[in-house]
């Protein structure tokens, strides 16, 4: 079956059934002000944080399951139906759905009637417009009634979804001309409001729900719509919604538009109320103004549409593979602002009040993030160093609003401190803003702390030094990238978090290779990074602690033909030919190879041969084989999963990228691009019914082939996958790699390639490179032209000019 395409030309996919084997899902907003919504418009809206400040409703794991929405009814003649399918299902004459680049559209046409809503959030702005285009295709006339529809959420989502006894009595709503306003526990705590409010005349409104849809009916056949009218209503308590009722007359061929805006106010709080109690509402009004009629929207989405070419203008390539292109130029790097975003909290799988942003998490953002806007890339690096703690250890995760690491999780992630390092070196050779490093940012646990940035990176790097285990290894703790390898957990109580069992602190046997291949990566960094800042003697001793970890990874996590994964509690080897289960693990062979041990001993070349005769599938690269077929107690949650899916043998997207850089560091392009394609999702178009996910941005897993369901993908969108892809891809496989001083040109492609383009912007310049491959290889420079001018060397100096240079490369 087919479910849509891609256009390329005007960077959307193209969704033309609306019954897609999954709900498919894109992002609205840049900053601060956010929105989920599906290809039939099911979704909601945060301020900064899906958690704590939810403006509408949206109800996980319903039936179906994408459940609650930004929803238009029309009622045209005695028929009633959504130009987004849902809620009601009824079937339209035709359907399409844009998913752009922070916006959608979606268009259902009816009896010769078109109406189309195209959703989107202006750059930087605090609240989403819906605009509206109604056309009447027929050669009758044609006078409809329209009702606009969304359910507020009390603020709190957790809150809102567990606390019924107080909520169904807080609700408060106002409503001033065409506009609904949702303000429960404005009277108290809360400075802020949201508002919906419509640029078209009404004929009517609802604010309780209980009105509109009906105490026993759902949103497929709302009370009000089945009568024909709204009832006015305003809400006390109970389920405050904000519905508009408006008519609209059209001749044959007439084509109308409405605008709506649902956003969010802030006031101060000593001037929230006008004297006659309502809310003041003079950011809303400036807002209306802003947006008040369909020219000034489409304007506002023309400036969406620049904002967006301007951010992907700073890295486009040219190849002669169209995947690729698409990829690199629009969907990856567009990803990549949505996990930089987004983190691992609000989408179709995760529900927004779960996790905030993680630590290891967001800092692996960072790298596919850092090249579009380094300046937030700053600030993001500052936000999550700022919870670490004075020993080096980290809240796992914070929350977006507050910036207060999440005591629920606590810490003892024992590779979470080194993900900093790459995050820093990354924002400095993107930027060379060395004042980054002497931000007084503090420990989380000493209060008035004006430690550096820069006493964060030595501080990570000493707890790993200062917790090895028997083997010279870095200790596991709760889990190390793998969250479900949990060999200090020993948990026998359902419901227990698998994170969280286990006495680590009296526990320092268990040790991970995986941690060790990081930590020489982020020592390498770290040299780097004191190189930089003209400290060469402090430089040498991090490039001397990486050496030291390297030959430890040598001596003790080496299996013969692949790198040990880890050493469990009793000290016995995970990931060895020795287990009869989970032999060999993905992680440390790609963490090994980044941490460049066994590049020139030819350990690394094995590891990763045997990476592709035992973990690799046409679909990606699985996490571990053989599967564990039962839980054991003394490896964790990994055993707990059914053979095949997620860290237990599933193909786990995020880690296939590392063995892409591996390969492209042992010179194999040809692997590399392998890999590539193999998780790449428009190479699932083929085969979508049995991937179900979106083929336009990378899933977090994918059913491994011990799995019922192989080549089935979950949860799309929030996964490193995408930040690692943007790396392995342009830094990696095109070669592209900014440096302290320069831009490092160093290809490993397809042998097959004739040549590639790139324009990079870089420091205030920007770089247009051809790389010509006549002699057919996959890596090795020949010569590099720089306008016209050969170097030395495969580093591109600065310019810093906002001049565009030519470099011509040969390889
Ligand atoms: C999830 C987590 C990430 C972890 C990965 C592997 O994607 O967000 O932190 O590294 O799973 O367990
Ligand atoms: C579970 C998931 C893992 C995720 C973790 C986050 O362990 O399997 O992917 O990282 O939860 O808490």
């Amino acid at each position: 079956m087919n479910y849509g395409y891609f256009d390329d030309e005007n960077k959307e996919y193209v969704i033309n059934r609306p019954d897609t084997p999954l709900p498919w899902i894109n992002y609205l907003g840049t900053k601060d002000f956010f929105g989920i919504i599906s290809n039939t418009a099911g979704g909601y809206s945060f301020y900064q944080d899906a958690k704590l400040r939810r403006l509408t409703r949206y109800r996980y794991n319903n039936i179906p399951m994408d459940s609650n929405g930004r929803y238009i009814y029309i009622k045209d003649g005695s028929s009633v139906w959504n130009p987004t399918w849902k809620p009601i299902n009824v079937e339209l004459d035709n359907y399409e759905c844009r998913h752009g680049l922070g916006y959608s559209k979606i268009t259902g046409e009816k009896d010769d009637l078109e109406v189309s809503i195209l959703y989107f959030i202006p750059p930087e702005a605090r609240n989403e417009i819906w605009h509206v285009e109604i056309k009447n295709k027929s050669n009758t006339d044609k006078n409809i009634r329209l009702w606009s529809f969304v359910e507020w959420c009390l603020w709190d989502a957790q809150d809102d979804m567990t606390n019924f006894q107080r909520n169904y009595s807080i609700g408060e709503v106002e409503v001033e001309g065409s506009a609904v306003f949702h303000k429960s526990e404005y009277r108290e705590r809360r400075n802020h409001y949201a508002y919906f409010s419509t640029d078209a005349e009404i004929s009517g409104f609802d604010t309780a729900r209980d009105e509109f849809v009906g105490v026993h009916n759902g949103l497929s056949n709302p009370i009000a719509i089945k009568k024909g009218e709204c009832k006015n209503s305003i809400a006390h308590g109970w389920l405050p919604i904000g519905v508009h009722q408006i008519d609209v007359d059209l001749k044959p061929g007439d084509i109308k538009s409405i605008n709506f805006l649902l956003g969010y106010a802030e006031n101060p709080k000593d001037a929230k109320f006008n004297s006659d109690g309502s809310i003041v509402k003079s950011e809303f009004y400036n807002t209306k103004e802003k947006f008040s009629n369909s020219d000034k929207v489409l304007e506002a989405f023309q400036n969406h549409k620049k904002y967006w070419d301007n951010l992907l203008s700073n890295f486009s390539v040219q190849t002669e593979d169209p995947i690729v292109n698409r990829m690199a130029n629009i969907w990856n790097q567009y990803q990549c602002m949505v996990t930089f975003n987004m983190s691992r909290s609000a989408s179709l799988y995760e529900s927004g009040i779960g996790r905030g942003m993680g630590y290891r998490d967001s800092n692996q953002d960072v790298l596919g993030f850092v090249h579009m806007i380094p300046e937030w890339a700053r600030q993001r690096i500052l936000d999550i160093a700022s919870t670490q703690l004075s020993d080096g250890t980290c809240y796992h995760q914070y929350q977006p609003l507050t910036k207060k690491g999440n005591s629920d999780i606590g810490g003892g992630f024992n590779d979470d401190h080194l993900w900093l390092l790459l995050s820093v070196s990354a924002y400095l050779k993107e930027s060379g803003d060395k004042s980054i490093l002497f931000e007084k940012i503090g420990f989380a646990d000493i209060p008035n702390s004006d430690a550096a940035l820069f006493d964060h990176l030595k501080i990570s790097i000493q707890y790993t030094l200062d917790n090895l285990g028997p083997n010279g290894l870095p200790l596991i703790g709760h889990a190390d990238w793998n969250d479900c390898l949990n060999l200090n957990c020993f948990s026998t109580e359902p419901g227990e978090s698998f994170q969280l069992a286990g006495h680590i602190e009296n526990d320092r046997i268990a040790e991970s290779v995986m941690i060790a291949g990081l930590f020489c990566k982020a020592c390498d960094e770290m040299a780097g990074i004191l190189n930089f800042i003209d400290q060469p003697n402090e430089s040498i001793i991090y490039a001397e602690y990486a050496n030291q970890m390297r030959q430890t990874i040598i001596n003790k996590g080496w299996d013969g033909d692949w790198f040990l994964r880890a050493y469990d509690s009793f000290g016995n080897k995970v990931g060895s030919k020795d287990c009869e289960e989970g032999k060999i693990f993905i992680e440390s062979q790609g963490w090994s190879v980044l941490g460049n041990v066994g590049i020139e001993n030819g350990m690394a070349q094995k590891a990763l041969d045997s990476v592709s005769q035992i973990l690799a599938t046409k679909n990606g690269i699985m996490l571990q084989q053989p599967a564990y077929k039962s839980y054991h107690l003394h490896l964790g949650e990994v055993s707990s999963y059914p053979p095949g899916y997620k860290e237990n043998a599933g193909i786990f997207t995020h880690n296939n990228t590392w063995i892409q850089i591996a390969e492209t560091l042992i010179g194999r392009g040809d692997k590399a691009m392998e890999y590539y394609k193999a998780i790449c999702p428009p190479s699932k178009e083929d085969q979508i019914d049995i991937y179900r996910s979106e083929p336009y941005v990378y899933s977090q897993m994918t059913a491994g082939n011990d799995a019922a369901t192989t080549g089935e993908a979950k949860n799309s969108w929030l996964t490193g996958t995408a930040a690692w892809s943007f790396v392995a891809l342009s830094n990696y496989i095109l070669g592209i790699q900014p440096d302290y001083n320069g831009l490092i040109i160093n290809p490993c492609i397809p042998k097959e390639w004739n040549n590639f383009k790139v324009i990079r912007k870089f420091r205030n310049s920007t770089y247009q490179i051809e790389i010509i491959n006549q002699s057919k290889k996959s890596k090795g420079i020949t010569t590099i032209l720089v306008d016209n001018l050969e170097i030395e060397g495969n580093k591109i100096p600065l310019f810093e000019d906002n001049k565009t240079h030519k470099v011509l490369v040969t390889m």
